[in-house]
């Protein structure tokens, strides 16, 4: 019988400890992955108590602490610390989210910290947005128009037209569905994802834009859009509370109303 297991060098080990909560009464333990490069060993999951009084209520603040207080080696992303800018994305308790909006106080026991599945790792909690970047490139995310703007005015939208944006625009391209999507961690190259979908569908139904043809046709590819099979992760686990899965079935909807 076939066996399967990971190659020796992507095995997780058991890492260092650090300990500074010696005596306390409100402590947390994390078990953070960490890998770097250019050693040439194996990731692993060094283990972090700390006492909880000293630092924010947010995983993110714990993080900086542990980075500021215990451990400056450990490399992380972050910048807004208020679920902005999206960087602080990873993997926290078994689910995608933000490090700066997920408390620690909603994890009853320790709790373990990746980086963003099933993409490359830069260096420990960092993983390699390239190609999402690339992706999210490839669907032209800016208003492209044929007609001149009216003089000395903006282009104009109704309320209606308006919120239909809703739902989209919030999106903040943190890859937290994308990365919790199996039909993109198995075809990423060629299938877009759910943020990706989703940015392409904030312009599709943009009334100022004059190209949605020509965008629809971009995903008309049995990859780019129809790897989607509504799985419905993407959804579950939006930081923003947003439906990465409505808004591509509404572009597989409008993909076949055209044809109609
Ligand atoms: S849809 Fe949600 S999870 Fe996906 S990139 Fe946007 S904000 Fe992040
Ligand atoms: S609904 Fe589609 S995009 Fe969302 S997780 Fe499922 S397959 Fe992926
Ligand atoms: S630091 Fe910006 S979203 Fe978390």
């Amino acid at each position: 019988m076939a066996e399967f297991t990971l190659p020796k060098n992507s095995k997780v080990k058991i890492g260092k400890t650090f300990s500074n909560a010696n005596g306390a009464s409100n402590k947390k333990t994390f078990r953070i992955y960490r890998w770097e490069p250019d050693s040439g060993e194996n990731p692993r999951l060094d283990t972090y108590e700390i006492n909880l009084d000293n630092c924010g209520p947010m995983v993110l603040d714990a993080i900086i602490y542990i980075k500021n207080e215990i451990d400056s080696t450990l490399t992380f992303r972050r910048s807004c610390r208020e679920g902005i800018c999206g960087s602080c994305a990873m993997n926290i308790g078994g689910t995608n989210t933000l490090a700066c909006t997920k408390a620690i106080n909603d994890f009853s026991g320790d709790i373990a910290i990746y980086p963003l599945p099933h993409m490359p790792v830069v260096k420990d909690l960092v993983p390699d947005l390239t190609h999402f970047y690339a992706q999210y490139a490839s669907i032209k995310p800016w208003m492209q128009t044929q007609t001149p703007p009216p003089p000395d005015a903006e282009r104009l939208q109704s309320k209606e037209d308006r919120e239909l944006l809703d739902g989209l625009y919030e999106c903040i391209l943190c890859a937290c569905c994308s990365t919790s999507c199996p039909s993109y961690w198995w075809n990423s190259d060629r299938y877009l994802g759910p943020a990706i979908l989703l940015q392409a569908y904030r312009w599709i139904v943009d009334s100022r834009d004059e190209f949605t043809g020509e965008r629809l046709d971009n995903l008309e590819d049995p990859f780019r859009l129809y790897r989607c099979h509504t799985i419905m992760n993407c959804t579950n686990t939006c930081p923003k509370g947003l439906n990465p899965a409505k808004a591509i079935a509404e572009i597989k909807k409008l993909m076949v109303t055209r044809t109609l």
